[in-house]
């Protein structure tokens, strides 16, 4: 059965009890890549008594027991990585190149936490009183779910499974409905690993099934990537309900070139990030930041640059820019270009849907830049997550960090300079989460801690090490083996 695509649920890979299915199509060529389930509240209240059922034995196996699956999964996506690249390619339209980008993304996450199964330190400190031990360690929240995003089908899965997994927890798994065959790739590879049945249970579907998900009692906390808006309803709701909640949401990233910067090393960083997945990853470039002694040079380049990426399908290896994900998507781009143009603003290149070559079988659009963009319009702080940036000129390196900061979003900041003083200055008070110096705003390593302030998120992280400090929280431990009653404070 491992090859039907149904649910995943205690170790069984079943039907919706509806049966309703939903299908979902190759965004390039508008061919259909197979059908899914339409699950219910029904399924998802299985899916999490499964994962309440698989708990207690999971959190009491031992971490390193846990890691060895991760790292069986770690080497079977590596194994498999090129047909898993492809489906991520024709599931939601990023080139090849870069789905292997996804996938090697996940690997690395996938092994790094792994590790973690022989480490997760906790904190050992000296007692204020003699013959007392203080000691904090992880516990697991109970169940976790985890609702995922389309646009990083491999990774983002990864990076809230494999901590959630690592520190004990169960999981309950709902991707996206575009990007349901990672998902599905992913899970069958943990479920071929040895993963014991109920510790990731899997549901499709579209809102309901999310909703039902959040709001299940049992559910201990959610860690939710995707829109500002779904996230903080999320968090209404969670807080409300006393839920452990982790979000990560959008960016209005920028990158700043300052007038002594490398500027063809900056054009190579602003097409990557402004354009690579179509503009569709939290982290892209939608904003240029530049100084008005560069200005002129740096837009015609990013122009000409624009002008000549070759869209097409993914899996064509020569293909520079593939389609955004679906229809919604493209009529939210193409409003904007009617928004930035009402705002004054100019488009110098791209603005319409991409045709010719069979373009118009899928959903392509034309990589853009608007210039005459000013820091306050709706272009300039909304997250259009398509082939578009602005081009904004300032005169002084604190008013480039002012415009940067002064958006509803914190994810990623960029600065081109030669000059370290600056360099430092502007990674002083730029109020993101992550920073790059003389590189583009994307391709964060999965060590470090990813996430960002205001609108990005709730102050938590993923990937790195900090990753656990969601998917745990402490127990703080004291062993008195004095044999009489201390008092802490009062005694001296
Ligand atoms: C995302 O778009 O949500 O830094 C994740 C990057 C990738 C992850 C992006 N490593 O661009």
């Amino acid at each position: 059965m491992a090859n039907s695509r149904e649910n995943f649920i205690a170790g069984k890979w079943s039907p919706p009890k509806s049966d309703k299915r939903f299908e979902r199509e190759n965004p390039a060529t508008g061919e259909t890549i197979g059908s899914f389930p339409d699950s219910g509240p029904d399924d998802v209240a299985d899916a999490v008594a499964a994962a309440a059922e698989a708990y207690p034995r999971w959190r009491a196996t031992p971490a390193p027991r846990r890691a060895e699956i991760l790292f069986r999964a770690a080497e079977m996506m590596l194994a498999r990585k090129e047909e898993l690249s492809r489906d991520v390619t024709i599931e939601m339209g990023k080139v090849l190149k870069e789905a292997r980008g996804d996938v090697q993304e996940a690997i690395d996450m996938t092994y790094f936490v792994a590790g973690e199964g022989r480490r997760m330190f906790g904190q050992v400190v000296p007692s204020e009183l003699p013959e007392k031990f203080a000691m904090a360690v992880r516990q697991p929240h109970g169940i976790v779910a985890a609702i995922t995003p389309w646009n990083f089908p491999l990774a983002i899965p990864c990076w809230k499974l494999m901590p959630a997994l690592i520190a004990g927890n169960t999981v309950v798994f709902k991707p996206s409905p575009y990007s349901p065959l990672s998902a599905f790739n992913l899970v069958r590879i943990l479920e071929e690993a040895g993963l014991s049945p109920g510790a990731v249970n899997l549901v499709f579907g579209e809102d309901d099934a999310g909703a039902a998900l959040v709001r299940d009692p049992r559910v201990a906390m959610v860690s939710f990537t995707g829109s500002l808006e779904v996230g903080r309803e999320i968090a209404a709701y969670c807080g409300a309900a006393g839920k452990r909640v982790h979000l990560e949401m959008g960016g209005k990233n920028a990158i700043i070139v300052l007038d002594d910067a490398d500027v063809d090393l900056a054009i190579e960083g602003a097409v990557w990030s402004a354009f690579g997945t179509s503009g569709q990853r939290c982290t892209a470039a939608s904003r240029m930041i530049v100084h008005e002694g560069v200005l002129e040079g740096f837009t015609q380049k990013l122009v000409s640059r624009a002008a000549s990426l070759r869209l097409g399908d993914g899996l064509d290896e020569a293909t520079e820019v593939g389609p955004v994900v679906n229809k919604p998507a493209l009529e939210k781009i193409q409003g904007y270009m009617e928004i930035g143009r009402k705002e004054g603003a100019v488009v110098a290149v791209g603005g319409s849907r991409a045709a010719g070559n069979g373009l118009e079988r899928g959903y392509f659009f034309q990589p853009t830049v608007f210039t005459e963009v000013q820091p306050r319009m709706r272009i300039a702080q909304e997250e259009i997550f398509g082939p578009v940036t602005d081009v904004i000129p300032f005169s002084g390196l604190d008013e480039a960090v002012m415009i940067n900061n002064d958006v509803p979003y914190g994810l990623v900041a960029s600065v081109y300079t030669r000059d370290v003083s600056k360099a430092f200055k502007a990674m002083e008070q730029i109020s993101t989460g992550i920073v790059y110096i003389n590189a583009g705003t994307i391709g964060a390593e999965v060590q470090l801690p990813f996430g960002g302030t205001r609108g990005t998120g709730n102050g938590h992280r993923e990937a790195g090490t900090a990753a656990l400090d969601s998917y745990s929280e402490w127990k703080t431990v004291y062993i008195d083996y004095s044999g009489r009653l201390q008092k802490a404070q009062i005694d001296k």
